[in-house]
């Protein structure tokens, strides 16, 4: 798979960076050529005896260890590399790369590349959500940098949290992932939709569903690795958006109507992963409500369905629905494609164990015009997403594909 490929290894000071040597194994043993910068806080954690190792080339710790005379090592590495992966990145690498410093032979590196970067943090969780980690993610995902978010778990810190280094095998998916797709999306604008809306009641209440978002956000960051630029419009989540998006925050079945209507025209790729609420208070009380008597009846009414609409609109746009169905999956999910003008629908069984809302993972099948197009065995929702995007690109680049 990395055949030829030429990838930096940055491997920072955190007790994530034993990962790191699983990971560079990996990444040789997919045939890329692997050169790895350490920092020093990293050779205190694991030597540069095991990385060279299992690499099977010098290992790179000090700016001014210059060995071969012909070249400025750091350059000419930055120069040669595909693609640099820093894995695990601790806070101080990322604000380092942020902020633009070069006092070591990593953050040198970095500043001389041109290559893209992908990033894969591991700190204690309250490091991790620290405002200015944050803003240090969010400025480095809007230069383009990518990322593979750290999982949720036991920490050595103690915590169990999020800030976990991903597993080995999922940073070398990720590479492998970006070398096979980048590109396929470049220069198509994609638009997502995801988590549920909140119908209001009164100002402390309102009416919404189990969706976590993370479905959505999954497509909308293996969009961003497969080179498109992301417009995600986002109701009500339980996970953080994935940095390098334009994001839009809103709250009721209308307002995502009039978000997604109003970038619509200009996107190619419009997939609607939100759980959109079909009805929604006829009054909503400016109040909050009194209890009054035993009963409470709510009138509700429909909402405009938000798909169907851009169906009905729809000029060169490639238009992906979802079907969350608990019976005759096929029969339904054929229905709504036709129905709502869709090109792909891809429909789960949410009474099935490991599909649908809030959940890591999903089964789910994906119906086209000519009906079944692929089923898909229980994945995690990122793993889905990137399949998802591969039959997309397919399609959306056939000659007509987004003109249906
Ligand atoms: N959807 C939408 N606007 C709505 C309701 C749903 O855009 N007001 C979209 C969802 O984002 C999803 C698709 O329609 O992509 C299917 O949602 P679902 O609720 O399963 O479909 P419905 O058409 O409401 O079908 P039914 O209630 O008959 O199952």
């Amino acid at each position: 798979m990395l055949r030829g490929k030429s990838i930096i290894l940055g491997i920072t000071g955190g007790i994530a960076a034993y990962k790191g040597a699983a990971l560079c194994s990996k990444l040789t043993q997919a045939g890329a050529s692997v050169k790895v910068i350490m920092t020093e806080s990293a050779t205190k954690f694991i030597t540069p005896l095991t990385l060279q190792t299992l690499s099977r080339n010098p290992v790179y710790t000090d700016t001014f260890d210059e060995r071969d005379p012909s070249v400025v090592s750091h350059i000419d590495l930055a120069d040669h590399a595909d693609l640099i992966v820093i894995a695990p990145a601790t806070a101080n690498a990322i604000a380092k790369l942020a902020g633009g410093h070069a006092d070591d032979m990593l953050s040198t590196t970095l500043i001389a590349a041109t290559c893209p970067i992908l990033i894969a943090p591991a700190m204690n969780v309250h490091m991790y959500e620290h405002p200015a980690v944050v803003s240090n993610l969010e400025l480095l995902a809007s230069r383009g940098v990518m990322f593979v978010e750290p999982g949720t778990g036991q920490l050595a810190c103690g915590y169990v949290a999020k800030g976990r280094l991903a597993e080995p095998e999922e940073i070398a998916a990720a590479v492998e992932a970006w070398f096979a797709r980048s590109g396929r999306l470049r220069g198509k604008r994609v638009l997502v939709t995801a988590g549920g809306t909140m119908e209001r009641l009164d100002p402390v209440r309102y009416l919404t569903n189990d969706s976590s978002g993370k479905m959505g956000f999954a497509i909308a960051e293996a969009a961003l690795l497969m080179g498109a630029e992301v417009t995600l419009v986002a109701g009500r989540t339980a996970v953080s958006p994935p940095p390098g998006v334009q994001l839009v925050r809103v709250e009721s079945a209308q307002q995502m109507l009039e978000a997604v209507t109003g970038f619509y025209d200009e996107m190619d790729i419009v997939i609607k992963s939100a759980a959109v609420a079909d009805y929604r208070a006829v009054n909503i009380s400016g109040q909050k409500l009194k209890k009054n008597g035993e009963r409470l009846v709510l009138e509700l009414e429909r909402t405009t369905d938000i798909l169907e609409t851009l169906g009905k609109r729809k000029k060169n746009q490639f238009l992906v629905g979802f079907a969350a169905e608990t019976e005759q999956i096929g029969h339904y999910a054929m229905d709504k494609l036709r129905r709502k003008h869709c090109d792909l629908i891809v429909a789960n069984d949410v009474s099935l164990a490991g599909a649908g809302f809030n959940g890591d993972t999903n089964i789910v099948q994906v119906f086209g015009e000519e009906g079944l197009v692929e089923t898909m065995p229980l994945l995690s929702k990122r793993e889905v997403a990137s399949r998802l995007l591969d039959i997309i690109a397919e399609r959306a680049a056939l000659p007509g594909g987004s003109e249906k």
